[in-house]
């Protein structure tokens, strides 16, 4: 996913936008670039690392106090110089920075050849570029702002967009549809960007877009219009993002500062919610539709990724608990399907980014279809949040590392939650049933820690298996999902291809796989599935499998049998999750970092997938 960075105000833009695109670099991307506006417009752009970028720049002086800057994560045309943006239209008047797809660019890129236009490089956005500057040469009254408007009256597709002109030099242009962009307003200086990240203890006060949302940006005030011109009222949100949240500490990588991180934000997730003292789970943002959620036919949870994981837990947790039936669905498969949906269902998003296209496509369906659509995000302002009825925020702060791994707890905190006061409000639990899931709830963060200092032994196992093609990872009952997310982890971030299974299927088909090659990692603690998940192992072993199982505390039966084992505390079986994924996330972090693995920016991946 691109990263956009602007600038406009007293002091230089340069360095701004450099420490901006730094910010933005955990989106992951390929190249990056810098356009300034000073008198005319200037344009630096290659291939590589923001740091490349800014060695190349170093010597050219650049001035101007205008500027905009960009990180590509290539969708049209090969990561290259001449594809990285910002990219200037024919004439070099425009340059713009684009995050988004334009899914028509080849039918306008035909048509602006016919107009004489010529192109420079294979990408969508140069497109954009020229199709703003032959409506900006239809006429004399056609200013910069109205070209960038009736351009985008004829684009298909999801950008977020700042342009600068070289005839107007005081202003940034802005605007969106499908691709967040983020406003910051400084003192005699605004700020742009594709999230709050880079304004992050610069300004605390900033304006979310929304779609055909279009800004007008001066040295000291702005313009909010939508693309009919018509103007937008304006809505400054207060950025509860500390500037600390931006860096690792004494932690090699976010990943791991982000893991280890989970139980305070575990905490932070439970504040104002959960209060083992207090009588009720305290839901603040579903207050007003909890009599719909009490009366669902049936609960639908989209998601993707990690995020649907997460769901998959839910599922049981709500059919478990609050007896209500549950279907979990990849947001890239509802959106395309025909989902008998209606006013009594209520559907449940999950997204640590609030971003993602097929979430956010998936979102927009089950609204037109009349279900009551719920939150479940981790980005305040982000479109999810803003487009759903009624949601909970995650409050894990901000997760950089592409590998989603505080975010999932905080989601499956929430879910938790969510589905205990359910059951309370709907008497499918008695008082005694429900307080013992409080308390453990609330014991999660102190047995987190405990976990953490297992790390080193976890390390110690990673070197033992850094060079497995492939894994195997098997879970029963809502350590299933546990099993899938392990897997992802350790695919996502290492490239060893790993599959999560549910145990029970092992039988049908997987088995086959069982050598002394391939690492079978099992969640195994002591639950209603015990004695399946250790035969399940014995299975494995008497195939010469080498076993890595995650057990309770103590269990030396297990202990003797696997080949490794890591041990985590005993807890009630509706938080076990949030207990035996850490270790997981562990083990997949201390292999990546053994192969040397970019762990923070896996190779082509992108933090939040803004595009199908
Ligand atoms: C998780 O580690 C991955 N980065 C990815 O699967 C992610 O969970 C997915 O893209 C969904 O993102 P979202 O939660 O921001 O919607």
């Amino acid at each position: 996913m691109c990263g956009i960075i602007g600038y406009i105000g007293k002091n230089e833009a340069l360095p701004v936008l450099l420490n901006g695109l730094k910010k933005l670099e955990y989106r992951g991307y390929d190249s990056a670039g810098v356009a300034l506006l000073n008198g005319s417009l200037e344009v630096f752009k290659k291939l590589g690392k923001v740091s490349e970028l800014e060695e190349f720049v170093k010597s050219k002086n650049l001035k101007g106090n205008i500027g905009i800057g960009h990180t590509r994560w290539a969708t049209h045309g090969e990561p290259s110089d001449v594809n990285a943006h910002p990219h200037q239209s024919q004439s070099g008047i425009f340059s713009v920075v684009h995050n988004g797809i334009i899914e028509n660019y080849s039918q306008l890129k035909n048509e602006l050849r016919e107009h004489g236009f010529e192109f420079q490089s294979e990408t969508d956005t140069e497109v954009l570029a020229n199709l703003i500057e032959y409506f900006y040469n239809q006429n004399d009254e056609v200013t910069a702002e109205i070209a960038v408007q009736l351009a985008l009256s004829k684009v298909v597709g999801a950008y977020g967009i700042a342009v600068l002109c070289s005839r107007e030099d005081d202003k940034l242009i802005v605007a969106r549809r499908g691709s967040p962009l983020v406003i910051g307003l400084g003192d005699g200086e605004y700020y742009v960007a594709s999230d709050a990240s880079p304004v992050a203890g610069i300004t605390s006060q900033v304006v979310y877009l929304n779609d055909n949302d279009m800004a007008i940006i001066q040295r000291n005030n702005f313009t909010l219009k939508n693309l009919e011109n018509n103007p937008v009222s304006l809505t400054i949100t207060n950025l509860d993002m500390k500037i600390g949240e931006m860096d690792k500490g004494e932690f090699e990588h976010y990943m791991l500062k982000e893991i280890y991180e989970q139980p305070q934000t575990i905490e932070e997730t439970f504040k104002g919610r959960l209060n083992p003292d207090y009588p009720d789970i305290v839901l603040g943002g579903l207050i007003n539709v909890f009599p719909r959620i009490a009366q669902a036919e049936k609960i639908v949870i989209v998601a993707c990724g990690t995020s649907w994981h997460a769901a998959l837990i839910a599922e049981y947790l709500f059919e478990e608990y609050a007896r209500v039936p549950v279907e979990v669905e990849y947001a890239s498969e509802f959106r395309y399907r025909k989902p008998v949906l209606g006013k009594t269902d209520v559907v449940i998003f999950i997204s640590q980014s609030g971003e993602t296209a097929d979430t956010l496509a998936a979102l927009r369906l089950a609204k037109e279809l009349g279900a009551l659509t719920l939150g479940i995000c981790n980005v305040v302002g982000s479109s999810l949040a803003r487009e759903t009825e009624a949601g909970v925020f995650t409050h894990a702060g901000v997760e950089i590392g592409v590998a989603s791994t505080k975010a999932f707890t905080a989601q499956v905190t929430v879910l938790t939650l969510f589905a205990v006061k359910l059951a309370k409000m709907k008497g499918t639990i008695g008082e005694e049933e429900y307080r013992e899931l409080v308390r453990e709830l609330a014991d999660i963060p102190a047995r987190e820690r405990l976990i953490l200092e297992s790390n080193e032994h976890i390390k110690q196992i990673a070197a033992k298996y850094k060079d497995a093609v492939n894994a195997l990872y098997l879970g029963r009952g809502m350590l299933f999902p546990v099993a899938l997310e392990g897997a992802l982890k350790l695919k996502e971030i290492s490239y060893i291809h790993a599959e999560g299974y549910a145990a029970g299927e092992m039988k049908h088909g997987p088995i086959a796989l069982i050598d002394d090659n391939l690492p079978v990692v099992v969640i195994a603690p002591r639950d209603a599935y015990y004695e399946k998940i250790m035969s399940n192992i014995q299975e494995v072993k008497a195939r010469k499998g080498n076993v890595i199982a995650v057990i309770t505390e103590g269990d030396t039966a297990l202990k003797e049998m696997a080949s490794d084992v890591i041990e985590i505390p005993r807890s009630h079986p509706a938080v076990a999750p949030l207990l035996a994924v850490v270790p997981l996330q562990l083990l997949a972090y201390h292999i990546a970092v053994m192969r040397g693995c970019n762990v923070d920016q896996p190779r082509n991946l992108a933090k939040s997938v803004t595009v199908e």
